[in-house]
């Protein structure tokens, strides 16, 4: 039997580029995704691109019985990879966003996450193998975008998945968080983000990202930068006093759009 690797957010951007990664790697796929019918061609290109199965799960992962449909598929199949790469972002101030925005992102960035992790990470231990990639973001580094909870959000992603990982690297299971900059997909359109705004050097592309996670989740990371440029501005970020951060950020974020990173 092949091994199986259960891809959220898996019908656009990042999490499409690592089923296609995956499906070309000869490994069985289980998908997720709101859109079942966009969830349902896509899993069909890919059986028949690269004679994988590819199995659609459709859930909301900010719905309690979306989770539940996943959570179950985690804790009764055998699953070798679990990416939980879901995740939104949103383009208003903290003064002005609806409560209801808010919790909606923390519910599919960390709640989702931390669930699903939870669910898989025993049967995983149990057999001595397997492995976890979290799609986080280099915007977790820093409280890069002043008043939003984006930012706040991927710097748990980060520290959950690094403590975590160091919990059970000795039991032949890896978990990392994958941390992307700017990345050319679906999501700024879907977060009401102006993308035009960024300069061309910032932007990275899936496939891109996605090879340089799985090289780094091969050598046993816990934190994964795609790109020397983002390594250096990480690199950067976590030598410079928090005092001159806390007076640059804010006007960085204005020039650019009011928007750094990957949401504001
Ligand atoms: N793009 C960037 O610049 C960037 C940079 C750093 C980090 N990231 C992170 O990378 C991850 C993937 O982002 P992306 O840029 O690839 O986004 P994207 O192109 O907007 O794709 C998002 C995917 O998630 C699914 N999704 C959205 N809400 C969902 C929900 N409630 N339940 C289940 N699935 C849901 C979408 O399908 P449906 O709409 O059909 O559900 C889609 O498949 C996110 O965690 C993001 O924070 C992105």
């Amino acid at each position: 039997m092949a091994p199986t690797a259960l891809i959220t957010g898996a019908t656009a951007g990042i999490g499409a580029q690592f089923a296609r990664d995956r499906a070309a790697a000869g490994m069985d796929l289980i998908l997720v995704a709101r859109d079942a019918e966009r969830l349902d061609a896509f899993c069909a290109q890919l059986a028949q691109e690269h004679g994988v199965r590819a199995t659609p799960v459709p859930a909301d992962l900010t719905r309690p019985e979306g989770l539940a449909a996943v959570e179950k598929v985690l804790t009764t199949e055998p699953i070798d990879l679990l990416v939980n790469n879901a995740g939104l972002g949103l383009n208003k101030s903290f003064l002005k966003s609806d409560v209801e925005d808010e919790l909606h992102l923390l519910n599919l960035n960390i709640v989702a996450v931390m669930r699903l992790t939870h669910s898989a990470l025993p049967k995983m231990v149990e057999r001595g193998k397997g492995a976890i990639v979290n799609v986080s973001s280099v915007a977790g580094f820093a409280a890069t975008m002043p008043g939003s909870t984006y930012p706040a959000s991927k710097a748990w992603v980060t520290s959950f998945s690094e403590a975590v990982g160091m919990l059970v690297k000795h039991r032949g299971v890896r978990v990392m968080a994958l941390c992307p900059g700017f990345t050319r997909t679906e999501f700024h359109q879907r977060a009401g983000i102006a993308a035009h705004q960024m300069p061309g050097f910032v932007w990275l592309q899936a496939p891109d990202v996605v090879r340089q996670g799985m090289r780094d989740l091969r050598k046993g990371k816990l934190v994964s930068v795609p790109s020397v440029r983002y390594k250096v501005a990480v690199g950067a970020l976590k030598i410079t006093p928090r005092a001159l951060l806390h007076r640059i950020m804010p006007r960085g974020a204005k020039s650019m759009g009011r928007t750094v990173g990957d949401s504001q």
